[in-house]
């Protein structure tokens, strides 16, 4: 019944008895033309809404009462849109993939870590604009329980912010004074669980059915153990399974992280219609691209792992139409963190524009490890594509862990055995393995496989801690090199490139978190340092260790946002015709580049015919080292040398 005839009749119905109803209520409070505005957003947009809607909760009696109170919800926030941000909703009409540009670089913070509170933040700006930083990611500054909060990531109520770092009001003004300074504001959308702090959690608590119900809560063992059967836990070390009894409640309450954040449940139209709310309150607070966290969880189904399930798109689907109509300057960005295959179902122009780009993480990790660059060809040339409108967002590193979520399918394809690999991984990021450069920490290990996924800071992880240790002046050269190839890659394969701040003066690992009750246990805290300003000071100096860095990626950031084979352009993965370098055409228009990245500390050469067979001609211009260079017979490359070869346009 449910084919698209129907689809498009019944939605044309059910618009045409709401409009007169929203009209009514709500058309003389705005503008004739704004109101037209909204109303051709609304049509446009309605049909896929409907369709979204009526798929998740058609069965419900009451279907439309819950459809019109969404309507209802969005309209009413819309209203209550700045005049400012309606004016940015306008402008992003005529530019709805402003996020393509070359200029644009990403960088992400805790509030508290890097500035101490959001005053001291506005304070900050300089140095990010010094970056060429213009979309900024903070970490989530909401109301948190005291204590442990998984990061902020445990929120008690959206529409408040944690009173250590300041008020709503002073981050909508940090949030307009950020795009004063072309800088668009990051903010997480933590909406697959609250805190249990929150206020419908504590109105569940007290016996409150009607909020129990936000929840998913269960009387006894028979359905968390039937869920068990095929759920993974995701924080095995906190607590085991995915429930957590309340005795208060005598319940048993699905929690898929920590025990004390609590899943909504989607199921009932009423928490959509809640968390519309609060989504489109933060957008306008400023909030230019919404970074939905824990996407894969949404959604859950007895005899399923409960990720990545069907219903979890079309509840982003639906969230992203109403968007489109009543705050449409505002993006999503996807963090699903996981199997490839999946990640990519989240992107689309009407689902997630953008997305984090985990599987590029952790093979550059991967690549630095084994000196090969055979999976991440592979993997790139399979997965990268994605659609034109849409855009990556590529990081080395970010708050979390890294999970070594690359496919068991490409690591088989280059002929590596899957658990034994990712085994050898943790022990190399660990620095068990013998003659590793790494400094990193497990987290959630499993003693039983040898799994883990590992954590530490870009420069511990690329070797400066050990090699610093060791006073060994060589192996510091080196790390510095393996900081600046993965950073040249994120900023030159497409998409935003996203920098962890403290990366780009090399933050080395703080242990102090294993001295916190709130921390220790979580080793996600070991590259959550506060930022370090004094370093940051050093960098002015070319010679210091923070200034090495810095100042060669300082000129990696200008030749992208400078380079128009960067702006829009794609991507083509290619074979070097050698095993340890990494490469890839940027093509726009007339524009070309050929990136060469070299993951070994040997010199390695790239044989000029293949050069020419891939169209370049025997003299080209490396943009990185300034020069030209000519590779008759074949060019060399020096340990992780990083490339951006200029490639003549064809007569
Ligand atoms: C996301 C966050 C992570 C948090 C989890 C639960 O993955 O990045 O830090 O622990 O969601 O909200
Ligand atoms: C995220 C990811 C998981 C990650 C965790 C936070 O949602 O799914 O891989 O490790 O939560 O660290």
């Amino acid at each position: 019944m449910n084919d698209n005839s129907w689809l498009k009749t019944h939605a044309a119905m059910s618009l045409n008895r709401l409009l007169p109803r929203l009209e009514a209520r709500f058309a003389d409070q705005v503008e004739d033309d704004e109101w037209e505005g909204y109303l051709n957003r609304l049509r446009q947009h309605f049909p896929r809404l409907f369709s979204g809607l009526h798929a998740l909760y058609g069965e419900h009696y009451d279907f439309f009462y819950y459809l019109e109170s969404i309507l209802a919800s969005a309209t009413e926030m819309w209203i209550h849109r700045p005049k400012e941000l309606m004016a940015l909703d306008a402008l992003r009409e005529i530019d709805p993939q402003w996020y393509q540009s070359q200029r644009m670089i990403g960088a992400m913070c805790y509030v508290d870590l890097f500035a101490g509170n959001l005053a001291g933040l506005r304070e900050r700006i300089p140095y990010l604009t010094g970056l060429g930083v213009n979309y900024l990611h903070l970490m989530p500054v909401f109301k948190v329980p005291a204590g442990d909060n998984d990061g902020g990531y445990a929120v008690s109520d959206y529409r408040e912010v944690n009173t250590a770092l300041g008020t709503m009001e002073e981050l909508a003004g940090l949030a307009s004074e950020l795009r004063h300074h072309g800088i668009s504001l990051c903010l997480d959308f933590v909406f697959n669980h609250t805190s249990d702090e929150h206020e419908w959690a504590r109105r569940a608590l007290d016996g409150d059915t009607e909020y129990q119900h936000y929840y998913r809560m269960f009387p006894d063992r028979v359905l968390p153990d039937a869920y068990e059967q095929t759920l993974t836990p995701v924080f095995p070390d906190e607590h085991p399974g995915s429930f957590t009894y309340r005795n208060r409640l005598k319940k048993w309450v699905w929690t898929t992280f920590n025990n004390y954040q609590w899943d909504l449940n989607y199921a009932n139209p009423m928490v959509f219609n809640r968390m519309l709310e609060e989504m489109l309150f933060l957008a306008n607070q400023g909030v230019e691209i919404l970074r939905l966290d824990a996407v894969a969880f949404v959604w859950k189904r007895l005899g399923t792992d409960c990720q990545n399930l069907p219903e979890a798109h079309v509840i982003i689907q639906a969230f992203n139409a109403l968007v489109s109509i009543a705050a449409p300057a505002m993006v999503f960005k996807s963090e699903a963190i996981v199997h490839p295959d999946e990640v990519r179902k989240y992107i689309s122009e009407e689902e997630c524009q953008l997305s984090y780009n985990p599987q590029l993480m952790a093979l550059l990790w991967n690549s630095l490890a084994t000196r090969k660059v055979d999976i991440l060809r592979h993997a790139m040339q399979q997965g990268f594509a994605i659609p034109a409108s849409c855009a990556w967002v590529n990081y080395v590193r970010c708050h979390d862990d890294i999970g070594f979520s690359f496919s068991d399918e490409d690591l088989r394809h280059s002929g590596y055995d899957p658990a034994s690999h990712r085994r050898f991984l943790t022990e190399f990021f660990t620095g068990r393995f013998p003659g590793s450069f790494a400094r990193g920490i497990p987290f959630q290990e499993n003693l039983t496989t040898g799994e883990a996924r590992i954590t530490g800071t870009c420069a511990a992880l690329s070797g400066l801690e050990k090699a610093l240790e060791e006073d060994d002046e060589q192996q510091i050269e080196l790390a510095i090199q393996r900081i600046l190839l993965l950073h040249g890659i994120i900023l030159t394969i497409g998409g935003i490139p996203l920098i962890y701040l403290g990366d780009e003066i090399g933050m080395l690992n703080d242990y102090g978190y294993e001295r916190d009750a709130d921390k220790v246990g979580d080793t996600r805290w070991l590259h959550r340092a506060a930022f370090d300003w004094t370093r940051a000071e050093a960098c002015r100096e070319p010679d210091t260790i923070p200034g090495r860095i810095n100042q060669d990626l300082l000129r990696l950031i200008q030749i992208r946002q400078q380079n128009p084979a960067l702006d829009r352009a794609e991507t083509e993965i290619v074979d070097s015709g050698n095993e340890h370098v990494f490469a890839y055409f940027r093509t726009n228009g007339d524009h070309s580049v050929l990136v060469l990245a070299n993951f070994s500390e040997t010199p390695q050469p790239i044989e000029g015919r293949r050069l020419r067979l891939l169209g370049l001609r025997k003299s080209v211009v490396d943009l990185v080292a300034g020069r030209t260079i000519v590779a008759a017979h074949s060019l060399e490359m020096e340990p992780y040398d990083f490339m951006i070869l200029a490639r003549p346009v064809s007569p």
